[in-house]
């Protein structure tokens, strides 16, 4: 996995452009400056008929949340539709997960050179469920990053603890566990991905962490980046976001967009939260 890092411009300075002053509300200039970036995680969601209903109506919206970087990270299959339906519109795509090898006999995995073959501008890498479900390990989410790097995808790199982890008062212990290996890999690479916190106990729950306990744990993740020398990398949060909690959210200074699941499956609503 050899990486050509100091060929690519950083993640967060590439895209960024100024944000509308009513936007910045509660967040300095220099968070203004990294641009808020709306990701759709549609999971093990959708089908080539109702896919292609919910990229119209993405594309068709898409102009009343131009403040705002929209992206849709949609299960392998569909990485064709996506490039072929979002190829001329400013809607980016990408995928759930990517393996942490070049190639080779790993029946099942998906290579980051694949995902940069269909133009996935992102991965997401790490996502609460992968490390439940599938067992993966904080140093094995830091390699898959450095795969994603490597084929010149931006990572987007879950963190989050659980509820018994909360409760437990150790979220942020937890949260700098998780982000070592990845912090390991050195400013240049982090300067190329995006972070995302999703409390395990707010995904597909309906619970939101609140505005406060988001930015939080992000503050602690910035204060990590910025000791790097990567402080201008941008945090999303995650975890039952929807239109009417997301105001409540950007507002915060280091909340710099959103990774949506559930609300992602509809346009519209997906669309307000994109243009709050
Ligand atoms: P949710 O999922 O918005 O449905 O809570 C978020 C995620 O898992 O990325």
């Amino acid at each position: 996995m050899s990486h050509t890092m100091a060929q690519h411009k950083t993640e967060s300075t590439e895209r960024s452009t100024a944000r509308e002053p009513a936007q910045a509300v509660g967040r300095t200039a220099l968070a203004a400056s990294r641009r808020r970036l709306v990701m759709g995680n549609w999971k093990m969601h959708g089908g080539r008929a109702a896919n292609a209903a919910l990229l119209r109506g993405l594309m068709a919206g898409a102009g009343g949340a131009a403040g705002c970087e929209l992206a849709v990270c949609v299960p392998f299959p569909y990485l064709a539709q996506a490039r072929e339906a979002l190829g001329n519109s400013s809607i980016s795509w990408g995928a759930q997960d990517v393996s942490a090898h070049d190639h080779g006999a790993y029946t099942g995995e998906v290579s980051a050179a694949m995902l940069a073959d269909f133009a996935c501008r992102w991965t997401l890498v790490g996502h609460s469920e992968r490390r439940a479900m599938h067992g993966e390990t904080d140093q094995l989410v830091a390699a898959k990053a450095a795969a994603a790097l490597a084929a010149g995808i931006t990572p987007v790199v879950c963190v989050g603890e659980s509820l018994a982890e909360r409760e437990a008062a150790c979220t942020n212990d937890v949260i700098s566990r998780q982000l070592a290996p990845v912090l390991a890999l050195g400013a240049a690479s982090v300067m190329r991905m995006v972070l995302a916190y999703e409390p395990v106990w707010a995904i597909g729950t309906g619970r939101s962490a609140s505005p406060e306990q988001a930015q939080s744990v992000h503050a602690h993740i910035r204060q990590a980046l910025s000791a790097l020398g990567a402080g201008p990398v941008r945090i999303l949060y995650g975890g039952s976001v929807k239109a009417a909690n997301a105001a409540n959210l950007f507002v915060m200074p280091d909340i710099d967009g959103a990774l949506v699941g559930g609300a992602s499956l509809v346009a519209e609503e997906f669309l307000r939260i994109a243009a709050v």
